[in-house]
């Protein structure tokens, strides 16, 4: 139906007939049958001259053609002319030097007038979701698709080259839990039993090693029923990597070679062959999160020493209880409005902080400081913090005291949100790959008063550590997990794994999982561990994630092609829906929100209540439910 695209005749095109076809993305009627379009193809824009005097019959078609319509163009094309001696080139587009003087017009199909325009930005994401299929023609969607698409391709390209078998595993599978709700499929044939939607296929590439496959990959779908984000969606897609016979150091070199391949192929941006590397402990105490953006300073400093016989008590208080005290000096800030320091606050107190005491440096001296708390600090502490953190007139001090974990994730987070009033990264194109590693194995959590796996059930120990595992001394264990950052996102993470039958059963031990829910649940796994299992270890990036940074976006629905909103809804296509009365009857499922029973029981013929078929065995339903929660319930992402 074309010889070209939109984007491709040039002046090595002149004199030659070619034939376009694609969408008007505008029109100019300059009257009297002179009529300029704008066509549009996937690749770009050429503008399509209709002049009168070449035949009247094409302008008159071209007047009735409006936004969208698709249509077809023969004609020649020709170096656009001056006007008054001015160029009428446009450089904004690739054909900008010459256009297509039509001779022949086709119009293929009618558009409608369109609910959103394409060549504007569009403020309202439901409208856009909505028709998500005419959202798709906009040119930076268009980017977004073909970079995505870079990217599967270039990691099937090294993936491939490095000797990994691209695999599928199954979407109706039992549950293997990551740390999220899962999404149940109620089984017809089963009835009362259901499929979990994998969270992420970390058992079967477990398997597949244990198959002797010995280098897996797969670009997964995974589904997690968890409150979403700007960088989360409930079914998202991971490029899924496990491999036998390797060490911590094997899979981070092929994840930097995977990653410096992608970044480079697809804006052709240059990562670093290694990536720095930092402690988890490191980045929490340096920059209060595990996912650190390392792109601007303003780190946090320990204060434990300049307040240890503190009179203040909120500082000695949280010395006292075995807790610290950090601060952070957010250079420059010392004007931040009085909203800008509530938002603070309330950020600080929504991550579990009692407040967020805050010094302005107004003047080189305490004296000429605005803090709600200076009072209460002797000379000799302000001079030494003064020291620590080398205040200057014109700074802002943010303080935390109490437990670490809380007083590292609040410090983070109000970093984060100091770097933004001081625009620190506007207009900053560094990639600031990281590894965070030695990540702790288990987290106590004490609401609970019970172990939860950090990464996953499945991830190894640290040598040293895994004689205190089997021996049930669970605090301070390290694991060997790793988690690859970019920008302050976390891209992807992986472990090397448990490959032992006896380590496994330990490990479940100190989630908590009984014997019996160890033979129900992971009786599989186990046992596969027990017929000469390779050493193993993985990692999975989010393909979305990936995307998201390539693409430049700060939202991950920018780069999936039907995504859901953040209320987990696909607007296009309305979903999830209710579903028919007879449907929930098949499957033995008994709708509690069907509002219209009666309809729904007539049309069905039958009577719910004795279609439904009740866990017969509601105390071991209970049971199951309690212990797949310890293990599922472990990890906190994000
Ligand atoms: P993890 O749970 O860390 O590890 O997931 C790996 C990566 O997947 C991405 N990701 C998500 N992306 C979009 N929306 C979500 N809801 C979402 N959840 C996770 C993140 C994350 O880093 N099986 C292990 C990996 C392994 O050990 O090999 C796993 O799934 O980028
Ligand atoms: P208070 O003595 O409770 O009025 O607190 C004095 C100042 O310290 C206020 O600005 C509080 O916001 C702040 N503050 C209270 N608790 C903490 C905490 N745990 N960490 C940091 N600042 C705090």
């Amino acid at each position: 139906m074309r010889t070209h695209t939109c984007n491709q005749i040039s002046r090595a095109d002149v004199g030659n007939k070619v034939t376009l076809i694609g969408w008007v993305k505008s029109k100019r009627d300059q009257g009297a049958g002179l009529i300029f379009i704008d066509l549009r193809d996937r690749e770009g824009v050429t503008q399509v001259v209709f002049k009168p005097e070449n035949s009247k019959e094409n302008s008159d078609v071209a007047e009735t053609l409006r936004s969208e319509d698709v249509v077809q163009v023969i004609g020649k094309v020709e170096v656009r002319p001056e006007i008054d001696g001015q160029s009428t080139f446009n450089k904004d587009i690739a054909t900008g030097e010459v256009e297509l003087i039509v001779s022949e017009v086709k119009v293929v199909n009618r558009s409608e007038v369109l609910p959103f325009p394409l060549d504007k930005e569009v403020n309202n994401e439901d409208l856009r979701l909505k028709y998500r299929y005419l959202d798709l023609r906009r040119p930076a969607m268009a980017r977004n698709m073909k970079l995505r698409h870079r990217i599967t391709k270039t990691t099937r390209d090294v993936l491939d080259e490095s000797g990994f078998l691209e695999i599928e595993t199954p979407i109706l599978s039992k549950s293997t839990p990551e740390g999220a709700r899962d999404f149940l499929v109620p089984s017809r044939m089963h009835p009362g039993n259901f499929y979990a939607l994998p969270q992420a296929p970390q058992q079967y590439k477990q398997l597949l090693m244990c198959g002797g496959i010995e280098k897996y990959f797969q670009i997964a779908r995974c589904f997690r029923d968890e409150d979403l984000r700007a960088d989360r969606q409930p079914e998202f897609t991971q490029i899924d990597i496990e491999a036998s016979f390797v060490n911590q150091d094997d899979i981070m070199g092929l994840t930097e070679k995977l990653l410096s391949r992608v970044f480079k192929e697809s804006i052709n941006a240059d990562a670093p062959a290694k990536f720095e590397r930092i402690t988890y402990n490191d980045a929490l105490n340096t920059y209060g999160s595990d996912k650190p953006d390392t792109r601007f300073g303003i780190h946090l400093n320990d204060l434990g020493d300049v307040f240890a016989n503190s009179k203040f008590k909120v500082f000695s208080g949280a010395l006292k209880a075995g807790g610290c005290i950090k601060a952070i000096n957010a250079k420059g800030l010392c004007g931040a409005s009085t909203g800008q320091i509530d938002k603070l606050t309330k950020a600080a107190i929504e991550a579990g902080a009692r407040g967020l005491a805050y010094i302005q440096v107004r003047g080189p001296k305490p004296e000429d400081w605005r803090s709600p708390i200076t009072k209460f600090l002797s000379p000799e502490e302000l001079e030494a913090m003064q020291e620590k953190l080398n205040i200057e007139e014109g700074d802002l001090i943010l303080f935390g005291a109490g437990d670490w974990d809380t007083v590292c994730d609040v410090l983070g987070r109000v970093r984060l949100m100091c770097a933004g009033y001081l625009n620190l990264l506007e207009g900053n194109t560094d990639l600031n790959f990281l590894w965070v590693t030695e990540f702790p194995l288990l987290h106590f959590d004490k609401e609970e008063g019970r172990w939860h796996a950090v990464h996953h059930p499945f991830t190894r120990p640290v040598p040293e550590d895994e004689a205190k595992l089997k021996a049930g001394e669970y605090a301070g264990l390290r694991a060997q997990a790793y988690d690859v950052v970019l920008n302050g996102y976390e891209l992807g993470g992986g472990s090397i794994r448990i490959h032992e039958a006896d380590l496994q059963d330990s490990m479940f031990t100190a989630l908590g999982v009984s014997e019996e829910e160890k033979k129900s649940m992971f009786g599989h796994i186990l046992e596969a561990f027990s017929f000469g299992a390779p050493p193993h270890g993985g990692l999975a990036l989010g393909l979305d994630r990936v995307a998201m940074l390539v693409c430049g976006t700060d939202s991950i629905r920018e780069v999936i092609a039907f995504p859901k909103n953040n209320r987990g809804t696909d607007l296009m296509s309305a979903s999830p829906a209710e579903v028919d009365f007879k449907q929930l009857r098949e499957l033995y499922v008994q709708s509690t929100f069907n509002k219209d029973d009666k309809k729904g029981l007539k049309k069905a013929g039958g009577d719910p209540a004795t279609n439904r078929e009740a866990d017969k065995d509601d105390k071991k339903g209970l049971a199951k439910a309690k212990s797949k929660e310890m293990v599922g319930d472990y990890k906190k992402d994000n």
